[in-house]
């Protein structure tokens, strides 16, 4: 079978594969991790259990430190750390980089220290020492570079009952920080009722708490990053493949970062409320007295397969059903589609009455698009598009390529340029790929069964970048072979390949693209361009990364497209529209260690070849201790490919160059319960009477829209979102949504997980 790609997908997709739990009642409750499977094993109608917070960090607390397996995962950990592109610029990123987005920080260093405190033994726990390397990078806020060690994420994921949002009285004032079930019950109950706002958290200035735990997430830049702790729509529309209800009530990274036992919110008017946070348990209990067999069972070796999965639901309180039936649910706050991909991961609208000229497509998802030819045609008589890429985590590469191209057919074809680290490891893998692909023809098929050596060679070798003739160089030329490619050239001390680019005529896309041909190429050249560029504008939340950012650098430097951003801190001034990784490619490790080993088995010609290969640094891939410490249920990886922008002569990877948003927009409460009311205020911006942006202006931008009759179709859209709207009430405001991916195609090259 086809050995690579599809491997980045297997840990995601086995969180809609649960098992019941076989739970026992336990005797022993003197211990905190015996408390835990004692209350576990009354929970039997829970899909997933719950205990108290504090209970939870004592269990995982009391898991004793073993010097000797940390030191093990330590040596583990390095040879993948190698593939990071950016370890030089981490360390000494650019002076604005450091001053607006984040400070700087030393991979191998820090790497250092935790192995300096292993050997000292002077980790108090087992929690200690793994937090404190998942915490070394998740400091990156490089959200492609992740390894969740097993004592943080296998057991037990932290929440705070209680989901936030940050709202703006009149979209002018300063955003402020309420609960989501009071902007609910305003929104759609008691009229009267005007919520307070929150001014402290646990005693801090919440604005302050806030900021702090915003730091915890994945993204880089701090508005983006800011926004991701709170209820957002179209996160929420994403179910498990994007990050819930907000970092604060323990979605995405929040679920890592133990909350303390309970959570005091001060209002504004005066009053407190303490709620009591909680422990979701990903694990059966049964067998487990304390942390000694907590740690003998589950952080040994390889795991026990019958992990609980997590399995969102769509009630705020957990479904009884540990195999929910296999259906999606429209996204809470979004109206009656035009057009909807079943996963919610793309989705036409259009808007009603005055704005009914107005498209838009929302794009929280670059995962899976290969049915989505976006039916644009069906657009004719749309005047102007809004694109909204909240939420937008990335997917397949080449999927962010063809969306652009759809709609700019003729556009320049290319986004960044790419390079990855060149060292020994790329090299010889590169060396046996291109030796072995010359010897082949470059053919592309669908049958396996036609030839399926020869497929399997093409599907992995031919097809990969490390076959020079994959891509062209930045002239758009052939490479002529593996050196030109690999060059390497020299910068901060650190050695990376010579630039290159996608070749998007390639007969072998499809492997690289999810199965489609990009248009614009091959024989999809006869498209015209649906929409002028200024008559397209793009919002997003800032949580915008990986294949979401390759499609904005080819959306706002090639097309001209203008960009929004929406919320952000609680300061005034411009923020980014693009707050995620811009990594233009991730490599998950097991992907890396399959290459490796195959380079050494599958490409030399003798026995003698492949034993003197493996006494190369390829040979340092055989342990599988990172496998077997790394959180059940967990995406691990690293940025591999570095986008640089053309013309930039210092050759700054994208991830470090800071880009103001050409408008920042803020979230007012109707735009938490009503997505329309985003794109309406987005609308207005670029091409209405009125202009929403705090920040930044999108002036002389496009023409004012004309008010025009409307067509019949237009009238009865209107007359249903009129109807949509009269009809929603918070209990179409579920906390979690359950996207059942099983079936999704999961094989992307351009993700960041939540
Ligand atoms: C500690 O880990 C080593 C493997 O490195 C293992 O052999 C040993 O049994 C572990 N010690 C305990 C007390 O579990
Ligand atoms: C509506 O809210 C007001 C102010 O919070 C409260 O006094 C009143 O009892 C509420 N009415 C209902 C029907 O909940
Ligand atoms: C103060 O505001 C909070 C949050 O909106 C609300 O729950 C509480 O009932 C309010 N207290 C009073 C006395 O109105
Ligand atoms: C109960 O747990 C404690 C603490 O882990 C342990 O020392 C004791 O041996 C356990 N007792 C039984 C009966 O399992
Ligand atoms: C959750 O979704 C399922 C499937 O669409 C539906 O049957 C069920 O009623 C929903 N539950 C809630 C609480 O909304
Ligand atoms: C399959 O392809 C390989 C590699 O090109 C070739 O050597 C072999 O003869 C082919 N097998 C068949 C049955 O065509
Ligand atoms: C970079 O490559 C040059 C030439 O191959 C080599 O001499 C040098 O040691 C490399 N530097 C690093 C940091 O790997
Ligand atoms: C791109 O791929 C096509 C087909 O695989 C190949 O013919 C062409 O030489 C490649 N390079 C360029 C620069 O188009
Ligand atoms: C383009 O070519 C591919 C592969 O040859 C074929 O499957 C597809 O149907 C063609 N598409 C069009 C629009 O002709
Ligand atoms: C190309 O598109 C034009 C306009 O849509 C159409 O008239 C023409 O027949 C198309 N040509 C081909 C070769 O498909
Ligand atoms: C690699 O080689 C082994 C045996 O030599 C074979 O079983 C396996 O299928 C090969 N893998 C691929 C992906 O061709
Ligand atoms: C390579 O060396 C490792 C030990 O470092 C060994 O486990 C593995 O079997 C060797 N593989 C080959 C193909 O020689």
């Amino acid at each position: 079978m086809v050995l690579f790609r599809s491997l980045a997908a297997a840990s995601l997709a086995s969180i809609a594969l649960g098992s019941p739990l076989q739970l026992q009642a336990r005797q022993n409750a003197s211990s905190p991790c015996a408390q835990v499977s004692a209350s576990v094993a009354t929970q039997t109608s829970a899909a997933t259990p719950t205990v108290p917070a504090k209970l939870a960090y004592d269990c995982i607390t009391s898991v004793p430190f073993n010097k000797s397996a940390a030191l093990a995962l330590l040596d583990g950990v390095a040879p993948y750390f190698r593939w990071q592109s950016n370890t030089v610029w981490l360390k000494d990123p650019p002076e604005e980089y450091a001053e607006k987005v984040q400070p700087p920080v030393d991979i191998w260093g820090g790497l250092e220290d935790i192995r300096a405190k292993a050997e000292g033994d002077e980790f108090d726990n087992e929690f200690a020492f793994g937090f404190e390397l998942y915490t070394l990078l998740q400091s990156t806020h490089d959200g492609h570079f992740v390894f969740i060690p097993d004592s943080v994420g296998t057991v037990f994921n932290w929440a705070r009952p209680v989901p936030l949002v940050s709202v703006s009285e009149d979209g002018k004032e300063l955003p402020k920080p309420f609960v989501y079930a009071d902007v609910l019950a305003e929104s759609f109950g008691n009229s009267s009722f005007a919520p307070s706002a929150i001014a402290k958290i646990n005693g801090v200035d919440a604005l302050e708490f806030l900021e702090d735990f915003a730091q915890k997430g994945s993204l880089q830049d701090r508005d983006a990053l800011y926004n991701n702790v709170f209820y957002e729509l179209a996160v929420v529309s994403l179910g498990p493949t994007g990050s819930g209800v907000g970092t604060f009530a323990g979605s995405g990274r929040g679920r890592w970062q133990y909350p303390g036992p309970t959570t005091e919110l001060e209002f504004e008017n005066g009053t407190s409320v303490t709620y009591n946070n909680y422990a979701t348990v990903l694990i059966p209990f049964d067998g487990i007295t304390d942390g000694e067999s907590l740690y003998q069972k589950w952080f040994t070796g390889p795991q026990p397969t019958e992990t609980t999965a997590e399995t969102p639901s769509n009630s705020s309180t957990p479904t009884p059903s540990a195999t929910p039936s296999a259906t999606s649910i429209p996204a809470p706050g979004y109206p009656p589609p035009v057009y909807r991909e079943e996963h919610n991961l793309i989705g036409g609208y259009y808007l009603e009455d005055d704005y009914s000229d107005i498209a838009v497509l929302s794009v929280p998802s670059f995962v899976s698009l290969e049915s989505a030819e976006i039916p644009f045609q069906q657009a004719a008589g749309k005047k102007k598009l809004v694109i909204d890429v909240s939420a937008n985590g990335g997917g397949t590469i080449l999927q962010g390529y063809d969306l652009y191209k759809q709609l700019f057919p003729q556009g320049i074809g290319h986004a960044a340029a790419d390079r990855f680290r060149a060292f020994e490891s790329t090299d010889l893998i590169g060396q046996y790929f291109s030796a072995t692909s010359e010897k082949l023809p470059r053919v592309y098929f669908e049958d396996p069964s036609i030839n399926e050596t020869l497929y399997e060679l093409e599907y992995d070798v031919v097809s990969s970048v490390f076959n020079y003739q994959t891509d062209t160089d930045v002239n758009g030329e052939n490479f002529p072979n593996w050196p030109a490619k690999f060059g390497p050239q020299e910068q901060k001390g650190d050695n990376f390949t010579n630039l290159f680019r996608w070749n998007l005529s390639d007969v072998l896309t499809p492997w690289n693209s999810g199965g489609i041909y990009i248009h614009g190429y091959g024989n999809l050249t006869n498209y015209t361009q649906p929409f002028a560029a200024e008559d397209i504008v793009v919002v997003t939340d800032g949580y915008c990364a990986s294949t979401c950012t390759i499609f904005s650098e080819l959306m706002r430097q090639r097309a001209g497209v203008k960009y929004i951003s929406l919320g952000g801190r609680s300061k005034e001034g411009i923020t980014q529209a693009i707050g995620g990784v811009k990594g233009t490619n991730n490599f998950p490790w097991d992907y890396i260690q399959a290459l490796a080993q195959f380079t050494i088995t599958n490409l030399t010609s003798s026995t003698e070849e492949a034993a003197q290969l493996n006494t190369t640094e390829l040979g340092q891939y055989w342990d599988s201790v990172v496998f077997d410490r790394m959180a059940a249920n967990t995406a691990i990886n690293v940025n591999f490919r570095d986008g640089i922008r053309d013309g930039d002569e210092s050759q700054t990877p994208l991830q470090f160059v800071y880009e103001p948003a050409d408008c920042r927009i803020l979230y007012t409460k109707e735009m938490t319960v009503d997505v329309t009311a985003i794109w309406k205020a987005v609308a207005d911006s670029a091409w209405g009477g009125e202009s929403h942006c705090v920040a930044g202006d999108l002036g002389g931008y496009g023409k004012r829209r004309v008010k025009r009759e409307m067509s019949v179709e237009e009238r009865v859209l209107s007359r249903r979102m009129h109807q949509w709207r009269r009809d929603l009430s918070a209990q179409d405001y579920p906390l979690d949504v359950y996207t059942d991916l099983r079936g999704a195609n999961l094989d992307m090259n351009g993700i960041m997980w939540p």
